[in-house]
């Protein structure tokens, strides 16, 4: 079985950091699954299609190439917005399993961060984190990566509470704590403590594996 590393938690936590860190550390694969659903919401839009329309969005995401991920558009706020509409959309996560699946099955292993990696995904990963960190520490943070996009740290913070509350609620795979996963608070860490944190969380759970 290969070593799955899934590193869960909300926007702007540090999930993405944590993961590409231990990925570049292991030399293991990195997916940032985040990446899959604001590809879908970003085709859709630029199309001038609705995300909240399951039937299009599912259509959209049966389309998508999982391999051309790297347009800087897909970074933006609108992107990550249009990202967790779609998200709801059982059709679109399900056509998005099986490139997660075939990505987690790679050996030696690889390292996945999103919202459901360790509950839905790889419910089996023998390493499981869950990011977090305050919604001001977060939104913060998403702040000075995107203030030159012209948004005021209010607008973020209104962003952060609506798509925590719009990926927790959702019906298919929400945002949850999976109950074997180690839960792991930024708020008061710099990038280096977080990064020495997730790597003695990997190291354990490598030991017990
Ligand atoms: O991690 P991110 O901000 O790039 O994610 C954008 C949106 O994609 C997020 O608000 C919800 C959705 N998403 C998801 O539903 N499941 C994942 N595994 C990853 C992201």
């Amino acid at each position: 079985m290969s070593f799955v590393i899934a590193v869960d938690g909300p926007a702007a936590s540090g999930k993405g950091t944590v993961a590409s860190g231990l990925a570049r550390e292991l030399g293991l694969p990195h997916l940032d699954s985040g990446l899959l659903y604001r590809a879908v919401g970003r085709a859709l839009q630029v199309a001038g299609g609705d995300p909240d329309d399951a039937a299009a969005a599912t259509e959209t995401a049966r389309r998508l190439d999982p391999h051309d991920l790297e347009d800087p558009a897909l970074r933006t706020r609108e992107a990550g917005e249009a990202a967790s509409r779609v998200a709801v959309h059982a059709g679109v996560r399900a056509a998005l399993l099986d490139f997660q699946h075939a990505f987690a099955a790679q050996e030696p292993g690889a390292v996945i961060d999103g919202r459901d990696i360790g509950t839905v995904i790889a419910p089996d990963a023998p390493a499981k984190l869950f990011v977090t960190a305050s919604p001001e520490v977060r939104a913060h943070r998403r702040w000075l990566q995107l203030k030159d996009q012209g948004v005021s740290l209010d607008e973020i913070l209104a962003d952060i509470a609506l798509r925590d509350e719009r990926d927790s609620a959702r019906s298919t795979a929400p945002l949850v704590q999976a109950k074997d996963a180690v839960l792991l608070d930024t708020s008061e860490m710099t990038i280096e403590q977080a990064a020495d944190a997730a790597r003695r969380i990997v190291e354990a759970a490598r030991a017990r594996w």
